[in-house]
């Protein structure tokens, strides 16, 4: 019998273990704090639109009827999968109150990210609703085996009224998404399915009118939507809603009010804000003090500024991540912090060519570079030449350039590779 490389102290041994002592001083139910949580309704502020809408295209189906598909649009943190979610869960409540089968399933297309990553997690989401010991294979099938395990012939499906799909971040399908949204709605049409099949999709693209959504966007009968940032006011309103994840008396006067301001900065974004009031939390824990104070908030908000750069970063397309990469690595390796236009393409050809094997135009990549000013990445300014030179644009990055450049390239190869090269050119 082998031994359990894990060992578990006796009991007498945990006795003055301080990690034994479960309480902490700031915290009360932290969990109300974390992205995922999902509020009841009493907690949700300034969505009674949206939610209205949500329930008139599902509500259908928690009477037998046939559901409708919706699309959701906006800004991040604006509420969408909160209300998706809320909605859908009070119908599938209702459903099981008339004895009607309303199935439904959340698919995170941000991690389901192909057509067949995101129709198997959809299969499995329906299995284990439906019949927990169906097989159906995890790996080595394509997207359509999945398909066939929802409709075809006893699939899972064929003794359900209806199935709601919520698609979140469905723009991180890419080309995909037409795909599967088509597959969806094809089903139902062909009658595959004796079941009724509403789509719930998601998207934080803020850009409505990109070629994908567009398209996404056209595939629905109905209008997306659209949910609006929130004001300071009310995210001061859902923060307050969530006081109750710390302990009486911790949060200092003027803590929400600064949390709420901060996080409506940008754009109203409640995800922002409930992380600003969390890490606060826990800067605060980490401190050793009793009290949640204004300053832990402005500690907190610089880290979640940071966090959010990050994430524009890797969101943002190729190429315009290579060009960037090629600022981070001048600011890093010269002693000049501002570089023109000709010194960021120089880097950037090296670096595109390594990782894409190609590179774009001088001029694509001046504009891929102003787009970084927008969620100030970097700055960018006009400069007068010397006599005779013309003017320029330089570009300065405004964040840390070791942070970026890990953001910038996903791979730990490529990373490597492109320093290699960097470090041969004459850069
Ligand atoms: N109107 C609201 N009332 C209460 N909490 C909210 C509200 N909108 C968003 N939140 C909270 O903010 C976080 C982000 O919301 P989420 O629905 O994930 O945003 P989105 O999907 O639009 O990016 C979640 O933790 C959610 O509970
Ligand atoms: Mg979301």
């Amino acid at each position: 019998m082998g031994t359990d490389p894990i060992p578990t102290p006796s009991i007498e041994e945990l006795q003055d273990d301080p990690m034994a002592d479960g309480t902490t001083s700031i915290f009360r139910r932290r969990e109300l704090l974390r992205p995922q949580h999902v509020p009841q309704k009493d907690r949700i502020v300034g969505r009674d639109r949206e939610i209205e809408t949500v329930e008139a295209l599902l509500k259908p189906a928690a009477f037998g009827d046939p559901p409708e598909s919706g699309f959701l649009f906006g800004k991040t943190g604006t509420g969408k999968s909160l209300v998706a979610k809320h909605v859908t869960g009070r119908a599938r409540g209702i459903a099981q109150m008339q004895e009607t089968d309303l199935t439904a399933a959340y698919v995170d297309c941000d991690q389901y990210n192909t057509e067949t990553r995101a129709a198997r997690k959809m299969a499995f989401e329906v299995r284990d609703a439906i019949d927990p010991d169906r097989y159906i294979p995890k790996d080595g099938v394509g997207a359509s085996r999945y398909y066939d395990a929802l409709w075809d012939g006893d699939g899972l499906l064929h003794e359900s009224d209806s199935l709601i799909v919520i698609l979140d971040e469905i723009d991180k399908l890419g080309d995909d998404t037409a795909e599967i949204l088509s597959k969806l709605s094809r089903s139902e049409e062909a009658g595959k399915t004796g079941c009724y099949i509403a789509v719930v999709a998601i998207s934080n693209k803020t850009d409505y009118t990109d070629a994908p959504d567009e398209r996404v966007a056209s595939s629905f009968q109905d209008d997306p939507i659209i949910f609006p940032p929130y004001d300071a006011t009310q995210l001061q309103a859902i923060l307050e809603r969530r006081k109750d994840a710390f302990k009486d008396g911790v949060l200092e006067p003027g803590v929400i009010e600064l949390a709420s301001a901060l996080a409506a900065r940008d754009h109203g974004d409640a995800r922002r804000a409930l992380d600003i009031l969390r890490s606060a939390g826990k800067l605060a824990e980490k401190d050793g003090s009793d009290r949640v104070t204004e300053d832990h908030v402005r500690k907190a908000d610089e880290y979640s500024d940071l966090n959010r750069s990050i994430q524009v970063i890797k969101n943002g397309t190729p190429h315009s991540r290579y060009a960037l990469y090629a600022l981070a690595y001048l600011t890093k390796s010269k002693l000049s912090d501002s570089f023109s236009t000709g010194e960021v393409y120089d880097t950037y050809c090296v670096v595109a060519d390594v990782v894409a094997g190609e590179s774009l135009t001088h001029q694509r990549v001046l504009d891929l570079m102003k787009k970084w000013t927008l969620p100030e990445i970097t700055e960018s300014r006009h400069t007068g030449g010397g006599k005779g030179q013309g003017s320029y644009r330089t570009h300065r990055l405004l964040h840390d350039p070791d942070v970026v450049m890990s953001a910038c390239l996903e791979s730990a190869s490529d990373q490597r590779n492109v320093l290699d090269a960097l470090s041969e050119s004459s850069i």
